[in-house]
Formats: C-alpha cells, structure tokens, sequence
C-alpha cells in the first residue's frame, strides 16, 4: 500500500534548472533480519539474511534551491547515510542539481533490523531512477558502497537483503555456497584488502519471527572490531567463527524443507557461538531466555553486530513471545520474512527529456 508523500503536494521549485523540470522519484526498501553467519561472514563465512515487511519509504525530488532532508539543510552530524549517497551517486554521475530527500521510515532504527541499509537501499534507488536506471545489481553495489565510506566496513549483507528482497546467501566470491541463482558480485577494493562477495538467491519458507530489542545500543563497528582483535589471539574464537559458517550452512537445506525445528535448534547453536566471540550482551541474553521459557518457541539467537541490540525468536506462538519480550523490558517486532526487494512508487526518469520549452507538465500522481 502505498502512502501518500507530503512532497507530492509541494509547489514546484526551480522548474528549469539545466532543462529539469519538477522530477522525483519514489522508492521503498525493506529492514532485514540476519538469520545465521553475522560476524562469520566478515571472514569468508557465508551468511543468511532475510527482507522483512517493514519498510522505509523515500522520495528524492530534484530540484530544490538545496540539498535538504525532511525539510532541513543536509549535515553529516544527522544525515551521514544520505550525504555519502549524494556525494557518491548524484555527484559521481556529474550532477550538481540541489535535490530534497524525504524519508518516511517503517523500520524501528537502531533496532538490529536493517534500518540504515532500507534507507541507504530506498535514496540510491530513487537517485537511480532519476538517472534512468533501475537495476538492482548497481543500487546494491552503490548502497554497499555508500554503507562501509559511511561505517567505515562491514559487509554487504544488510544493504544487499535490503535490495534483493526475500532471502539471500551471501559469501566470499571465491568461496560461494552455491545454494541457489547468483544475484551479484560485489567487490571492495582496498588495495591493502581487497574484498569480493557472492550473492545468491535462497529459497524461504513463509517464516514469521519475533524481533526482540534489548534497547542498549550496540555499535557494528566495535563489535566487528573486538572479533577482529579476539580471532588473531584466540583459537576458541576461530573455532566459533568456523561452528558459524558450517551451522550456516546446515541451515540452507533445511530451511528449502520447511524443518522449522531443526532450523530452530541451528538458531540455538548459532546463538552459542556467537556468545563465544564475546559478541552477547546480558540484556540481548535476557530477551533469548524469556523468548525460549515460552512454550512454543523453537529457537532464538542475537541478530546482527551484538554488543547490545536485538535477537530474534522463532516460534509457533509469535504474540506470546512478543508479550514475554515487552514483559522482560524489550521492545518486539512481529515481523514476517521474505518480503520484496527495491521498489520503486512512480519515478521520472531524465533520459530522453524533452528541452525545457517543450516539457509537458509532469503528472504528480504515483503510479
Ligand atoms: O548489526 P548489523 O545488523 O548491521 O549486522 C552486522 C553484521 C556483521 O556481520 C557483524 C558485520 C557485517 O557487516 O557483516
């Protein structure tokens, strides 16, 4: 369902700017839940992530007198995701058009479920519809690109869900799984660490979980940085990377057969390793355990960076989970997996448009 943009309504800036009159584009992304290999997957581990039904709304409009977001001048403190994209897709296309974004989010923040990368995933698809594209390959590569110059690293597990949609494997380019259709490659090149993933399609069962948030918020980046520190000293914590890429991969086969118990107890053994590279946090813990003392309940681990933020549930009776996870001082999400990919809600393309003089008025409504 698509909701009506405040933008839409705006009178119409700068009509003639370099011949562009009144474009905009429209494009939704989902948040994303990592059901196995987070942390693994810095190390050549594959990873399982999956799309989710929430979803962050972004509208792009060129051409204001600046570039703004939600009505305010654009400013690293408050919109790194949204300045880097600018710089690295509407600047590194030649254009210098102020353009005014407006973000409507559905996906919590902060809350382990993908709400930057369903921003960062939403801005470049709608900078790259109105540069005429629409290729899902390209804004998984952008948005991956505008993701680690934002955090600094990190995978392309949360921005490539976000694009794709539904449920992905993703692992070293040279080590892929080989689980299902190659969606992409992506590359990171770093000369003194070049990087290469695969990205391929995994077939979902209709999966509903319970998103838990322990609300202590845990930095990516410290968290990848303390593996990184812990796996060159420790051989236990190389072990625990190793137990999640082959719990990772255990998992593929059966989620294809809809084994949501043995899926459940992998969720349990994923969870436990990932308490091993130190990566758990007492208040994450808490939220596991209520989650599992509730009858019904098949599995629960952390999802994403730890250190605080979210885990996930998966069980048979989703409301109870979710009211034992607000009852242990949680805040639950009841979200189902598997949902679409990039979107786009009506967009304008620049290819092809005729000189400014013989532009016909451009059609405000969403398609
Ligand atoms: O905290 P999230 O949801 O951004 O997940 C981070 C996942 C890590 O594997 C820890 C890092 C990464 O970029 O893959």
């Amino acid at each position: 369902m698509v909701r009506p943009f405040p933008l839409f309504n705006a009178p119409r800036v700068n009509p003639f700017v370099q011949g562009l009159s009144d474009l905009r584009a429209i494009c939704t992304a989902p948040g994303k839940v990592i059901l196995f290999g987070e942390h693994a997957v810095v190390y050549g581990h594959p990873a399982l992530a999956a799309a989710t039904d929430q979803r962050t709304h972004v509208e792009v409009d060129c051409c204001g007198t600046e570039f703004t977001v939600n009505g305010l001048r654009i400013h690293d403190r408050y919109h790194s995701y949204l300045l880097t994209a600018v710089k690295e897709v509407w600047g590194a296309q030649g254009r210098s058009e102020p353009i005014r974004i407006q973000t409507e989010g559905g996906v919590p923040s902060a809350s382990g479920t993908g709400s930057s990368a369903a921003l960062t995933v939403a801005t470049v698809g709608a900078m790259h519809a109105l540069l005429g594209k629409r290729d899902p390959a390209a804004i998984a590569r952008d948005s991956f690109r505008v993701e680690r110059l934002t955090q600094g690293g990190g995978s392309p597990t949360d921005t490539s869900t976000s694009t794709a949609g539904g449920g992905i494997a993703i692992s070293r380019l040279d080590d892929p799984p080989n689980v299902g259709e190659k969606l992409w490659d992506l590359h990171w090149e770093d000369p003194e660490n070049p990087r290469a993933w695969a990205v391929e399609r995994i077939e979902l069962p209709d999966l509903t979980v319970v998103v838990g948030n322990s609300g202590v918020k845990g930095r990516t980046d410290e968290q990848v940085a303390k593996v990184a520190h812990a796996q060159k000293k420790n051989a236990v914590v190389r072990d625990a990377l190793a137990d999640i890429g082959r719990i990772t991969r255990d998992a593929v086969p059966l989620l294809r057969r809809k084994d949501f118990v043995g899926v459940g107890a992998l969720l349990d053994k994923a969870h436990a390793a990932l308490h091993m590279l130190g990566v758990n946090h007492p208040a994450v813990e808490n939220l596991v355990q209520v989650a599992r003392a509730t009858p019904g309940t098949l599995g629960a681990k952390l999802t994403g960076a730890g250190g605080g933020g979210s885990m996930f549930a998966l069980t048979e009776r989703p409301q109870a989970v979710a009211e034992a996870i607000k009852a242990a001082g949680g805040t639950a999400y009841v979200v189902r997996l598997g949902g679409p990919g990039v979107q786009w809600v009506g967009a304008e393309s620049m290819e092809g448009l005729p000189a400014p003089s013989a532009a016909p008025a451009a059609d405000e409504t969403a398609t």
